[in-house]
């Protein structure tokens, strides 16, 4: 009897455990972060699509393969593997965001594409099955976990005997201007916080040693880190003016400091930005360099 109440209590412990598992993230991309996405995702695929491609490419697909996607978001890069690679394969995309899932579903219904399932889960904590698929892929999703060992264990259980593993994700902000550049510019009127370097968020995975330690620990073999340095083009077609108060609403947290303060301060954030981002504006676009990771590796 004593013996069971003590199971008892240990297991609702550990489901209480379980519900604050990356608790900061669920809310977050089923909140104020997914709805940017959501209806920013045009114009994140025109920066990320040249990034996410060079990832693509390490896994070699071939037509009648099963591709998991991780965080895997509104679903972009989930339909255009099954549209332009998978002839006779399938593709699930996976990711713990309720609307971006949705707009997922909604964008396949559009398009009557037969080979795709989108699943609401929290790729470190829920089953992904048995070997099940042939290649994993993610386009910057895979840095927001609590416990990223346990997440790329998990993964790895997913993949078939020998499958394939590739995501591309950013290295330091210094080396990405487009990140640095702007919270310098917000920081001379307002106090940003800054979080370790390795807390889950974009740039999680920004030292390559460990990135190697996790896959390694979590059993992955052969993995190969490049590093791949690009231009990339954002907020396109939009006034330098537009571009800025655009990355002004697309971050949450700059969001929500900017509603608390004077309409003065705003302002000269918005002066700051438009400053520091004209060198890197030219016809329509913002042109910055970027530095990302294309991780490979085998199970
Ligand atoms: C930067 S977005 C990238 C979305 C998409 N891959 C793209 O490139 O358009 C990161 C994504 O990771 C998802 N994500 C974060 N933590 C996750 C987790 N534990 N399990 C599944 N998805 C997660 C988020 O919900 C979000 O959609």
């Amino acid at each position: 009897m004593f013996f069971k109440l003590i199971v008892c209590i240990q297991s609702l412990y550990n489901e209480r455990k379980m519900e604050e598992i990356n608790k900061d993230q669920k809310a977050f991309w089923s909140g104020k972060g997914g709805e940017i996405w959501v209806t920013k995702q045009d114009s994140m695929d025109i920066m990320l699509s040249p990034l996410g491609e060079e990832a693509i490419k390490k896994l070699n697909l071939s037509s009648n393969e099963n591709v998991l996607d991780i965080g895997c978001g509104c679903g972009s890069t989930t339909i255009s593997i099954a549209n332009e690679i998978l002839n006779n394969g399938t593709i699930s995309g996976i990711d713990i965001s309720i609307p971006m899932i949705e707009k997922a579903k909604r964008s396949v219904n559009d398009l009557s594409i037969s080979n795709i399932d989108f699943f609401v889960k929290d790729v470190q904590t829920e089953n992904l099955g048995k070997n099940i698929f042939s290649s994993a892929y993610s386009r910057f999703g895979v840095m927001f976990f609590d416990d990223p060992f346990k997440a790329f264990s998990n993964i790895l259980t997913s993949l078939k005997e020998s499958g394939k593993l590739s995501f591309v994700c950013w290295q330091s902000p210094k080396l990405n201007p487009w990140q640095s550049l702007s919270v310098q510019a917000v920081r001379e009127f307002i106090d940003l916080p800054s979080p370790p370097k390795r807390n889950p968020g974009p740039f999680a995975f920004q030292e390559k040693d460990y990135v190697n330690d996790i896959l390694k620990k979590a059993g992955f073999k052969d993995i190969q880190i490049d590093d791949f340095q690009r231009e990339i083009d954002m907020f396109y077609g939009k006034a330098l003016e537009e571009a800025a108060e655009d990355y002004l609403s697309i971050n949450p947290v700059i969001t929500e400091m900017l509603k608390e303060s004077s309409q003065e301060i705003r302002k000269s954030v918005s002066d700051s930005l438009i400053e520091a981002f004209r060198p890197f504006y030219n016809e329509n676009r913002l042109t910055f360099p970027s530095a990302t990771w294309i991780v490979s590796a085998r199970k």
